[in-house]
This record gives C-alpha cells, sequence and structure tokens, in this order.
C-alpha cells in the first residue's frame, strides 16, 4: 500500500511577515489550516499511513493538531527537516516510514479540488514515478514539465527562466520504493538543496516517468504568496457558500471513505468546539 508523506516545512518567506512566527501550513485557507486540504488529498487517495515533515520549531505544533491520527482513522507520524534542504530530502526523511512501500508525497501548502478520480487512477497505475500538469500564467514560479508532440516528457525543469512550455507541475508526486535511495544519491543542487525535479529527472532518463494532465474538473491552487493565499481561500468560500457540502472536512471524509464508523463521527461531531462544524458533521448522510 502507497504511504504518504506531507512536507510542511520551508520558511515562507514570500508570505513574511505572516509567516515570520507562525507556521506557513498552519495559516487559515477560509476556515480550515491549510495543511488539512494536502491531507484530505492523500486521504481520498485512500493513503491512511501518512508522515509529516516539518520543522524543528513547527512540528510540534502539527502533533497538536492531529496526534495519532486515530480519530481520522489513519495512522500519523512525524519527522524533522531541520535545515531547508531542498523537497527532495523529504524522501531520505521518510525511508524508514516507508520501510519498502511506494509513496505519494504531497507538499503542505498545495490545494486540489474536484474530482480526484484522476489521483485514485495514477496511484493504482504507477509504475516508476508519476508526476502531474497543470497549465498556469505563470509558469516561472513552478517546476515546468515539457511535451513532445506524443505527449511524451522532455524535460522537468525547476523555476526556469525562460520556460519552455507552460505546464506546471503541481506539489504532489508519486513515487515507487526506489525514491528514497534515488534522493539518497543526488548532489545538492547550487542552492544546497536535494532538488525535486533532479530525482524526477533520474526517473526520466530511465524512461520511467510519467506525467498526466489535470482535467478541466480539477482545482489546483497554491498558496505560497499572499495574492495565491487569498484567491485560495476565496475559492473555497465560493465553493462551500454555493453548495451543501464543504471541502476538506477531514472527519466527513474519513467517514465516506470507510475509515471510520457511524458512532465515531457522531463522536467527534458532539467533540467539535465549534458548533456549526458539529451540526455539518452531524447531518453527513449514511454511506
Ligand atoms: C515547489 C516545487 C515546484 C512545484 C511547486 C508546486 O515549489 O519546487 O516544482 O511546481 O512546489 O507548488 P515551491 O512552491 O516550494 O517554491
Amino acid at each position: 500500500m502507497t504511504r504518504g508523506i506531507i512536507l510542511a516545512g520551508g520558511a515562507g518567506t514570500r508570505l513574511d511577515p505572516l509567516t515570520r512566527v507562525a507556521c506557513k501550513q498552519l495559516l487559515p485557507v477560509y476556515d480550515k489550516p491549510m495543511i488539512y486540504y494536502p491531507l484530505s488529498v492523500l486521504m481520498l487517495g485512500d493513503i491512511r499511513e501518512i508522515l509529516i515533515i516539518s520543522t524543528p520549531k513547527d512540528l510540534p505544533m502539527f502533533r497538536d493538531l492531529f496526534g495519532d491520527g486515530s480519530s481520522l482513522g489513519l495512522s500519523i507520524e512525524y519527522a524533522e527537516q531541520a535545515e531547508p534542504r531542498g523537497l527532495a530530502e523529504a524522501l531520505v526523511i521518510g525511508e524508514a516510514f516507508l520501510d519498502g512501500s511506494p509513496s505519494c508525497l504531497v507538499l503542505g501548502d498545495n490545494l486540489f479540488h474536484g474530482n480526484l478520480d484522476f489521483f485514485r487512477a495514477a496511484l493504482r497505475e504507477n509504475t516508476g514515478a508519476t508526476v502531474f500538469a497543470s497549465e498556469v500564467r505563470d509558469p516561472e514560479r513552478f517546476g515546468i514539465v515539457e511535451f513532445d508532440e506524443a505527449g511524451r516528457v522532455l524535460s522537468i525543469e525547476e523555476k526556469p527562466e525562460h520556460p519552455k512550455s507552460p505546464y506546471a507541475v503541481p506539489g504532489l508526486y508519486i513515487f515507487d520504493p526506489s525514491a528514497p535511495a534515488r534522493a539518497r544519491g543526488l548532489q545538492p543542487s547550487g542552492r544546497g538543496e536535494l532538488e525535486i525535479a533532479d530525482l524526477i529527472c533520474s526517473y526520466l532518463e530511465e524512461g520511467k516517468l510519467t506525467a498526466r494532465m489535470l482535467g478541466r474538473g480539477v482545482a489546483w491552487l497554491d498558496t505560497g504568496t499572499p495574492d495565491s493565499l487569498l484567491e485560495a481561500a476565496n475559492y473555497i468560500a465560493t465553493v462551500q457558500k454555493q453548495g451543501a457540502y464543504q471541502v476538506a472536512r477531514l472527519e466527513e471524509i474519513a467517514y465516506q471513505r470507510g475509515f471510520i464508523g457511524r458512532a465515531q463521527l457522531l463522536e467527534q461531531a458532539a467533540g467539535q468546539p465549534n458548533r456549526e462544524v458539529g451540526r455539518y458533521l452531524e447531518n453527513i448522510p449514511a454511506r
């Protein structure tokens, strides 16, 4: 079974001074801490064994928030990334936790909403590594994937000055069990980091990389700048006010996916300090 890693590290410099003392991935995206959204994606992929990686300073707060994960029918472990040494280091830090399993890495500031069938299919069908691609207007801000006419991946570049395509790689990656060993073998880049692009390239060079387009029915929002954070909050608020359902309400997902039973859901509902959330959970229809 695929195990999940949420990387919630980094200094969040593009959000300073918001992040000078507060942890970026715990900032609100409308009515929930940011990390709820990437965690919900793993849960919707039926991934129940999860490692949260963060800085020594912030890790205790995640532990306070989620504990061992059992209230959500999950098993959540925690590990420190002592210095910001790159996204690919998450696979090195997570090696013991993964224990030879395939993995799904999601960045703690990435938000996906919509029909996640594409993600479940990718988890099922992955051989080697799978990344996703989404057309953006500001490709210099992201990892970029270039395709040939047949849709095969030609290159992956991290925040290129002159992007070869408009297709950004969201912070959601699926790897076979060889990822930790590959990540350990990477050379740190000029900025002293183990680059996720280099890890992905090691699969590309062996013809073991799949890139799947995010479909139209899926919204991908990153939340790393003041504007994108505000837009994400407005997006979630709009979805939740227009429809009858909430995005990333973790207890609801845990129940829908069968991680917890009705009794546990109602217990969670009764324990909510926020009565509005409690009522929402009580009113979730039986499976
Ligand atoms: C990271 C990755 C980048 C990816 C992006 C998605 O960048 O390095 O390849 O496209 O996340 O959010 P960051 O936002 O951490 O600078």
